[in-house]
């Protein structure tokens, strides 16, 4: 990119900064989620960022998704770290067996050239969320979701979200919003959210942690 194309991403757009955000955070080895595969950018920076030991799976409900993502990957070489999985994001604890993913990626809305009525959907998102804090590291797994309030289904569901960040706010959870202001349709924005406290302690429960990292009640 030129001086002046950087120049006019700055300040950068939600999906060029939660990139930016998770290099720092992820290593050689995680195991993370993308809830919304699509054409496959963010499942091929995730697998970048996971290296040769780490894993990558991917979920997509389109064909077109699945297929697109696959390609992208497979033409770089990655194709080793990642399993897709064409299948709705509120399955992912069917191949997810305990909290141990550092982190799961939402990039809500359709895929851009493909029918836009198979967009994600509010009811489904949050169904999704409530299982992703389930197979997180626990603490230190991040939640992050790029919402777009600019159409109207696209506004309800990114108010459902914010409403569900705010609550893991009070749970412990440490909850940041970036986007940008004054525009003339409302902008996208990323929510991020990460695990600061023990989920369980912050609910009064009380856990263990084991030699292998798992967390159980006692
Ligand atoms: C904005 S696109 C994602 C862009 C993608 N992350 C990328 O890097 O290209 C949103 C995707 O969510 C998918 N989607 C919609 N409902 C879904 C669901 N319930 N589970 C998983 N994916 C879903 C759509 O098919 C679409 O491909």
């Amino acid at each position: 990119m030129s001086p002046s194309e950087s120049e006019a991403m700055f300040p950068p757009r939600p999906t060029a900064l939660v990139h930016q955000i998770l290099a720092g955070l992820l290593h050689e080895g995680d195991w993370v989620i993308d809830a919304t595969a699509g054409n496959g950018h963010d499942t091929h920076f995730l697998a970048e960022c996971v290296g040769s030991s780490g894993r990558v799976l991917a979920f997509d409900v389109q064909p077109a998704a699945i297929a697109a993502s696959r390609l992208r990957i497979m033409r770089a070489g990655l194709a080793e770290r990642v399993e897709f999985f064409q299948e709705s994001h509120t399955q992912i604890e069917r191949h997810i067996p305990q909290a141990c993913v550092a982190a799961v990626l939402f990039n809500l809305g359709y895929l851009p050239g493909e029918d836009h009525a198979l967009t994600t959907e509010a009811t489904d998102t949050l169904a999704a969320l409530e299982a992703a804090v389930r197979v997180l590291k626990n603490p230190g797994g991040v939640i992050s979701v790029i919402c777009y309030p600019g159409h109207p289904a696209g506004l309800i569901e990114a108010e459902a979200v914010e409403a569900w960040m705010a609550k893991q706010a009070t749970h412990g959870w440490r909850v940041a919003k970036y986007g940008a202001i004054h525009t003339r349709r409302p902008a996208p924005f990323l929510l991020l959210a990460r695990n600061a406290t023990n989920y369980l302690l912050a609910r009064g429960l009380t856990s263990q942690t084991n030699i292998l990292g798992n967390c159980f009640l006692i």
